[in-house]
């Protein structure tokens, strides 16, 4: 499909060309068991590693928008990091394809920044809605944040180009940052994130993956406890 944009640099494309909003709500909200994760919480915290054009990011507050309101967290912070931003233009060309998104594509397009420098923006996006988008390395950006995390959406390009998104660091600092019964999914199967995460305390289920892919991964932190 035309709309889908790819990248260069690691010669891939940014969602599956066979169905992208299908795709992040199986992979990323079918894989952390939203909506019945978030229910009844107060604040919950989903950090996306890769925002890309945002696709994922506008899956979760459609979501949240069709939740009842007993069934939504009371407060939802998205922080999202994102090495090479992309600009506006390029993200409304990338997403307008689904007229179902407009009304949370111009919600995020009238906060997104024009001004696409290193650094951490908050951005009210929208009543009990935060998103902070981190405009920088992950192995960089990563180790300095401070909060506990609910769920992980690992969304960089596939590990054979993009290695550095699935390094020990990112890893270690998903420990870090969960607690028990914190989730993650990945469109991706590969053996050595699976080992990785398992090494820094997840419990790793390798189930169907979406459209063309055999296999991704889901999992839940246990701390690292070991069963007797
Ligand atoms: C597959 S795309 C993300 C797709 C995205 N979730 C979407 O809905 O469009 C992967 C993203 O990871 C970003 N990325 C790659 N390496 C990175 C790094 N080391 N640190 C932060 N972001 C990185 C890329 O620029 C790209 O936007």
């Amino acid at each position: 499909m035309n709309h889908v944009p790819r990248s260069e640099i690691f010669d891939d494309v940014y969602f599956s060309p066979v169905d992208g909003l299908a795709e992040s709500r199986y992979v990323y909200l079918g894989g952390n068991k939203l909506p019945d994760s978030w229910k009844g919480k107060g604040e919950f915290t989903i950090c996306e590693l890769g925002f890309g054009t945002g696709l994922n990011f506008l899956a979760v507050l459609q979501l949240l928008a069709m939740s009842p309101v007993d069934g939504r967290p009371k407060a939802l912070h998205y922080i999202s990091f994102e090495k090479y931003p992309l600009t506006k233009d390029v993200i409304r060309g990338a997403l307008s394809h689904w007229g179902a998104l407009d009304l949370v594509l111009d919600v995020l397009l009238s906060k997104y920044p024009d001004n696409l420098t290193e650094g951490v923006y908050d951005l009210p996006i929208m009543e009990g809605v935060t998103l902070t988008l981190i405009i920088g390395d992950v192995n960089e950006a990563l180790p300095k944040l401070d909060t506990q995390v609910d769920c992980w959406f690992l969304s960089g390009f596939k590990p054979s180009t993009n290695p550095g998104m699935w390094s020990d660091i990112v890893f270690e600092n998903m420990a870090r940052l969960s607690a028990v019964g914190t989730t993650f999914s990945t469109f991706t199967a590969v053996g050595y994130v699976r080992r990785g995460l398992g090494s820094v305390g997840f419990d790793v289920q390798k189930i169907s993956g979406f459209g063309y892919k055999w296999h991704m991964l889901v999992g839940t932190y246990d701390g690292g406890e070991q069963c007797a």
